[in-house]
């Protein structure tokens, strides 16, 4: 073998697949926007601005009208997960192949083991049904769903270097399966404080819901109808309640995931008033698109197929009332929960609800869902979809901003959005493994035209080409800044990338006033403004009810739709980590 010097080609010689432009589109971040041109090379972001010096062959995607994203982190998929005598339809494939089609990039699936079983175990299950599978990057939560001295041992294990855990999940509900009592949700806080990890619940009253299904099934009731009335609202909102006072028993922080009714809404203003540490809180791509209705849909495969829980709520202002939650920064994040099962599988709890598997579909429809009722009804604007999507996740589970962030140094997951896509939600067209959909038949304007997975196009102007183990696994580390660094760090260069400025000046863009008789895009076409008002989502404490501090915004979807000489860059008035007045 020689050791001959490898000649160096010349930049202009090199391949063209691993550089990618999008020029023209608008940049849209959690705390603003700017005019930017995006340059990708290696799967990183290397270049921000407009007139960049690009080397030859580059491949180019024009964004004009469109918006330039990071690509969405679904906090909440469960992918290849058996429970309640079933297996998901979808796996980790044909679930990020989904999630990548709807503009997801990175998910954050949860390692659940059986009563008895070593967390650890468990977790090398979960990497061995994902790592060859991902067509996206993937990090994991661990479920804690029983207690002993070794959960603990392992806990502290998962959270060092080698596993790269930083969240655990305890369910408050599923009794006699995976349900902790408050003794040992108590011991679990404890011990997620004392590593720097973050301790998320399933709040539901498992005891009361035990009884209630007793008496349910013997007064007949056994159809799908049953399931809610089985956990009705406040029998979630106690739970969310009662989470709250043990962590803060605890001094812990906590994470609430899918909160489902205007009842925990109110729990959580409650509670997070007196909280010493923060209280994030997500709902559902389901519950902000869909209802509990349909579970009494005289079809059981119909009603069955919206069987999850906490349940869709029956009452039909659940949905704006989530939407408006995420809008005055009660919720912060929007995860789908995407946990499928077959026709075959729902069909267990044909006379009997209680054998329903429990989940419904959403990696993919969760940003065009979000979108279609947040962002088209003036509830929310583009920065505050980025926040729910996408950046909130990466802050608080400590991915930021490698992950979650449109910025020079970060991955290249990216998504060029738009606005004015319009496309039918239905399991004719859809991803996933399920031949059913929740969302079946409504109409979204909005949607990804390219999805970028670490440089790479995956979603190719509607042309879908995900490939299978592309993605790779991200360790989370404890401790995230985010949680419990008191304010938000500014944004860093994430290692090892070089090191690079974050965009001169992005905007800070805050919320929308919700106007219902409003088509949004149409009047930020015109040039509208709109009002504004929250800083980005910190679950730390809430402004009084109701009560928003507006500003006037100078929002609008593109240049090229306001017809007008837009200012190219605006500075920081308000960043997460610190204020610096300025222009807007
Ligand atoms: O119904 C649901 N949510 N299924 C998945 C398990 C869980 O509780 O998240
Ligand atoms: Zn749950
Ligand atoms: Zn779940």
């Amino acid at each position: 073998m020689t050791n001959a010097p490898v000649k160096k080609v010349p930049i202009h010689l090199q391949s063209s697949q691993n550089r990618l432009l999008i020029k023209n589109g608008r940049v849209v971040n959690d705390d603003g926007m700017e005019e930017a041109d995006v340059y990708v090379e290696d799967g990183i972001i290397k270049q921000m601005g407009r007139n960049l010096i690009i080397p030859g062959g580059t491949r180019v995607i024009d964004a004009t009208g469109k918006l330039v994203m990071p690509g969405g982190i679904d906090p909440h998929t469960h992918l290849d997960l058996e429970m309640m005598g079933a297996k998901t339809a979808d796996d980790f494939y044909t679930g990020t192949k989904a999630a990548v089609a709807g503009g997801t990039t990175t998910i954050i699936d949860f390692v659940l083991p059986q009563r008895g079983q070593s967390l650890i175990e468990a977790y090398s299950n979960w990497r061995e049904k994902a790592d060859n599978k991902v067509c996206c990057d993937y990090a994991l939560h661990m479920g804690v769903t029983w207690w002993s001295p070794s959960v603990e041992r392992e806990m502290e294990q998962l959270c060092g270097e080698e596993y790269g855990i930083n969240s655990f999940k305890m369910f408050m509900a599923y009794k006699d399966a995976w349900m902790l009592d408050d003794y040992h949700l108590y011991l679990a806080m404890e011990t997620c404080k004392r590593l720097g990890a973050l301790p998320q619940v399933h709040a539901e009253n498992g005891d009361i819901i035990a009884r209630n299904v007793e008496k349910l099934l013997a007064a007949g009731k056994t159809d799908p109808e049953g399931h809610e009335l089985s956990r009705d609202e406040e029998v979630e909102a106690e739970a969310v309640n009662r989470a709250c006072v043990i962590a803060n028993q605890a001094n812990a922080p906590l994470y609430i995931v899918h909160v489902m009714s205007r009842e925990a809404l109110r729990a959580l203003d409650f509670a997070r008033a007196r909280q010493r540490q923060p209280v994030y809180a997500e709902t559902l791509a389901a519950t902000v698109g869909t209802d509990g209705s349909h579970c009494r849909n005289a079809c059981f495969r119909h009603a069955a197929g919206h069987v999850m829980s906490p349940p869709l709520r029956s009452d039909p202002n659940t949905p704006q009332a989530m939407v408006d939650a995420l809008a005055n920064d009660c919720l912060q994040l929007v995860g789908s929960d995407h946990c499928t099962f077959h026709e075959k599988d729902k069909a267990l709890g044909q006379g009997d609800f209680t054998k329903i598997p429990n989940g419904v579909n959403g990696v993919e429809e969760r940003m065009a869902i979000l979108w279609q009722r947040g962002v088209n009804t003036g509830a929310l604007d583009p920065c505050r979809f980025v926040a729910a999507t996408s950046a909130c996740a990466a802050r608080v589970f400590a991915l930021w901003p490698r992950k979650g962030r449109v910025a020079v140094g970060s991955d290249a997951d990216l998504v060029v959005w738009d606005p004015r896509l319009q496309r039918t939600v239905s399991a004719a067209n859809h991803h996933h493994a399920l031949d059913f959909n929740i969302f079946e038949g409504q109409s979204v304007v909005g949607s990804p035209q390219y999805v970028i997975v670490n440089g790479r196009v995956c979603l190719d102007d509607g042309d879908l080409r995900v490939a299978e183990g592309y993605g790779k696994f991200l360790k989370t580390p404890v401790f995230s800044p985010y949680v419990y660094g008191g304010e938000a760090p500014m944004p860093q260069t994430p290692e090892p990338y070089p090191s690079s400025p974050m965009p001169e000046s992005p905007s800070r863009v805050t919320n929308g006033t919700p106007t219902n008789e409003l088509n949004i895009v149409s009047k930020q076409m015109a040039g509208t403004a709109l009002s504004s008002g929250c800083s980005t989502p910190t679950g730390r404490k809430m402004r009084e009810p109701g009560q928003r501090d507006l500003q006037n915004s100078t929002f609008s979807l593109s240049k090229e739709m306001e017809g007008a000489d837009t200012k190219t860059s605006v500075r920081v008035r308000n960043p997460p980590g610190g204020k610096s007045s300025g222009l807007w």
